[in-house]
């Protein structure tokens, strides 16, 4: 059985002072939480304040985003060690938008991932199709070049998360259908069962994105390989998270 995974990420929202207010809400409304892990994500600069909120609670904290090298001259740049002595214990790797907007491609999700693993944190991986490459009928030929080349060469994947965001269900109010993620999510499972074997692919959590909102999680949820949620919007609200979260019950 894989425990549900309910994710927020925060995106380029909040300030330290509101994303404390909001961890702190978070934190009463899930307090008796026990059947799903539950991590936030943060913007970088607010995870100080959302560790101190957090502390001592079931609740995971991640990063939005990771640099590979370790240290050096990166302006701007944060590596895997800096994230997990911060307190975190995940990171967001390969999200759309930072593939749409930052120029992330998957040569560089493999060299995060790698990095970030050897710091010992857990890795959300994120892939998934645009509309064009969807109506193309090429879903499937992007979800197997995003798994292979992004982390295929990773020998060992246990600690990885994946989660499938179509890019045009993010942020757009238009959510996958539960036949359509339902079908990605199995294909995925195939893919990695194809490259780890069958152990690993029955372990792995897929996690879905775009969209979710309280009314449509409990009908995702519902499908086999549906492991969770990664939800963007709908997770700056404490009550809808919550909600959110409730439906993996
Ligand atoms: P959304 O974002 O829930 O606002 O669509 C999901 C994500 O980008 O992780």
């Amino acid at each position: 059985m894989r425990t549900p995974l309910v994710a927020g990420n925060w995106k380029m929202n909040t300030v330290p002072s509101t994303a404390a207010e909001l961890a702190a809400r978070i934190r009463h409304d899930s307090e008796d939480f026990n059947f799903a892990d539950i991590a936030v994500f943060p913007p970088f600069v607010c995870i100080a304040a959302v560790r101190e909120t957090l502390n001592g609670s079931n609740i995971e904290i991640g990063a939005q985003d990771m640099f590979w090298e370790p240290e050096g001259p990166y302006t701007g740049a944060i590596s895997a060690g800096m994230i997990a002595e911060s307190g975190c214990a995940r990171v967001l790797i390969g999200h759309s938008e930072r593939r749409t907007y930052f120029g992330e491609t998957d040569e560089k999700v493999l060299k995060n991932t790698v990095s970030a693993l050897s710091a010992g944190l857990k890795p959300v991986v994120c892939i998934g199709e645009t509309l064009e490459q969807r109506e193309a009928g090429i879903t499937e030929t992007i979800l197997d070049t995003q798994i292979k080349e992004g982390i295929g060469a990773i020998k060992s994947i246990d600690a990885v998360t994946i989660a499938y965001e179509p890019v045009w269900a993010i942020g757009t109010g238009k959510t996958a259908t539960p036949d359509q993620s339902d079908k990605a999510h199995r294909y995925i499972r195939g893919l990695i069962a194809d490259r780890w074997g069958d152990d690993v692919s029955r372990n792995i959590r897929i996690l879905y994105g775009g969209s979710v909102k309280p009314d449509n999680a409990r009908t995702l949820w519902e499908r086999e390989d549906i492991d969770g949620f990664l939800v963007g919007g709908a997770s700056l609200k404490a009550d809808s998270f919550r909600d959110i979260v409730n439906s993996v019950k």
